[in-house]
């Protein structure tokens, strides 16, 4: 069976096969899908006592109230509203309504034996244009919803930046004005000092790369600029910004803990030549690691060809000693692969081309004159609907190169997941058989299982998401939610994925 007829028999059978027929038929296709993972393997998977099974949220995807209780206006919001931006035409004014639904939402995360809720503080409602004296209001919606998690046995893990800039700090100059750094932790020791009695686990940034290069190199995101230097001289402010914060967030709070979300994809040479294997380091430098090894080691590790172009970084003599302050635990998401080559013979450079938050696809000629490499997203597995390859065994070549790299740190998975557009089916009262999301998470935590055996010290797993959300520039036209969400009257209703990962939280066990 071919990839496309795979495709079609998931698709067909998630359009209503009862779950236990559709698995067999979905055994036997697996059998035959490239990277599929053995049967065997997946019952055999275990998981340690006290794992901490969750789902992460970001507060611009899913809380709506984008103007009220004096927030102020994020640079997302200034996107959404300008014609021409997000696909489908919607935008996240409302988006799942968790600003007014938290304490359903956060029962709901219960009612799947969670333990772990990733969510992430719009610095807008905090401050409203980016500086100044904290919006008691703002401060006072983050402090019920934390008590909601904990009154749920939910543990509050906050990522404290998760892409939503206030715009007033956009209007001067955003992220490459290195005052941002300062500004940055400023706004991170508001949150440790008013709720590090509670929250003990810290991520300053979602995503670091993603954000800085989409939203400065190529443009694809806001503030929509497409310079290279912009896209370096963002990233060295939030290299700066991500210790800042983590020496103001202890200084704030005893019991605070800092560690990461790191977006990261396993990377392998498209040839086995040394040149290929050597732009496939620099990719995992620079899209991977490029911020860790910052904090780690207080240095950048080789993400270019030759030294790092610290003029256009804007780095300063003594930033090496400013950007070290050691995580103590590193979390990143998996969602695909990437295969790399090297584009170092090439003269013309072009920014990459995106659709999605998570494909990027590089011109033949290379992303740009210092990294000089290609990377492109395989697709030998079968594709998600939107646009993602499967391929489980990514988990596990991520999880144990980031164990050997960085001397077997504590782990946290801040994301993973898979985006499918099953809705509610008449015929089966309602249920929603997305059948593809739970053999997505069958194979993959089966791979994380035998990372965990091999000796990695993975202590969480965070699904992305616990409802389906608004997903950036492609808006509602993606769902990764183990709950579905009708946006007319914001019901939610718990998709089969979300019934089977509760009983995985419970029994730390896949076959169930
Ligand atoms: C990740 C983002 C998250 C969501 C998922 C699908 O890259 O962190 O906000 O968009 O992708």
């Amino acid at each position: 069976m071919d990839r496309r007829n795979f495709i079609q028999v998931s698709a067909g059978a998630a359009a209503g096969a009862l779950l236990a027929a559709h698995r067999s038929s979905m055994a036997q296709a697996s059998s035959q899908v490239p990277g599929a993972i053995p049967e065997a393997e997946i019952k055999a998977a275990r998981f340690p006592e006290g794992f901490f099974w969750g789902t992460a949220t970001a507060a611009f995807q899913v809380e709506g109230a984008w103007k009220e209780d004096g927030k102020g206006e994020s640079i997302w919001d200034r996107f959404t509203h300008t014609p021409g931006k997000v696909k489908g035409a919607t935008t996240a004014d409302v988006a799942c309504d968790q600003y007014h639904l938290y304490a359903q939402d956060m029962a709901l995360a219960k009612r799947l034996n969670q333990k772990s809720y990733r969510f992430s503080i719009s610095w807008p409602r905090i401050q409203p244009s980016g500086t100044g004296a904290p919006n008691m209001k703002g401060l006072d919606h983050y402090s019920r919803l934390v008590d909601a998690m904990l009154e749920n046995g939910l543990r509050p893990f906050c990522t404290i930046y998760h892409w939503d800039l206030p715009q007033g700090l956009e209007d001067r100059g955003g992220w490459p004005n290195r005052d941002l750094a300062g500004y940055y932790a400023d706004y991170a020791g508001i949150l440790a000092k008013h709720l590090g009695d509670r929250i003990t686990i810290w991520a300053p940034f979602n995503m670091p790369w993603s954000f800085t290069y989409m939203g400065y190199g190529v443009g694809a995101f806001p503030p929509g600029r497409a310079n290279f230097g912009d896209f370096l001289k963002a990233a060295h402010t939030v290299t700066l910004a991500q210790a800042q914060a983590l020496r103001s967030i202890k200084a704030a709070s005893s019991k605070a803990t800092v560690g990461s979300a790191y977006g990261m994809c396993p990377a392998y040479p498209a040839t086995d030549s040394e040149a290929d294997r050597a732009a496939t380091a620099r990719y995992h430098a620079m899209n991977n690691v490029f911020f860790l090894e910052a904090t780690m080691k207080g240095r950048y590790p080789k993400a270019f060809v030759g030294d790092p172009p610290y003029e256009l970084m804007g780095f300063k003599p003594g930033d090496e000693k400013l950007m070290l302050a050691p995580l103590d635990w590193v979390g990143f998401h998996y969602y695909t692969r990437r295969i790399v080559s090297d584009a170092s013979h090439v003269q013309a450079f072009g920014g990459g081309g995106f659709a999605g938050t998570e494909i990027e696809a590089d011109p033949a000629t290379g992303r740009d004159p210092y990294t000089r490499f290609r990377a492109v997203m395989p697709t030998e597995g079968p594709l998600t609907e939107s646009g993602l390859e499967v391929w489980p065994r990514g988990i596990y070549d991520l999880v144990t190169q980031i164990s050997r790299e960085y001397d077997h740190p504590i782990i946290e998975i801040t994301e993973s997941g898979s985006g499918y557009l099953d809705a509610p089916y008449e015929k089966e009262n309602g249920r929603i058989p997305d059948t593809r999301r739970i053999e997505f998470f069958r194979e993959e935590l089966a791979e994380l299982a035998r990372a965990i055996a091999d000796g990695a010290r993975v202590r969480s797993f965070h699904a992305w998401s616990l409802l389906d959300n608004f997903e950036w520039a492609n808006g509602h036209t993606e769902r990764y939610g183990l709950i579905y969400v009708d946006y007319r009257d914001q019901k939610r209703t718990i998709k089969d994925s979300g019934l089977w990962y509760g009983r995985v939280a419970a029994s730390n066990r896949l076959d169930v």
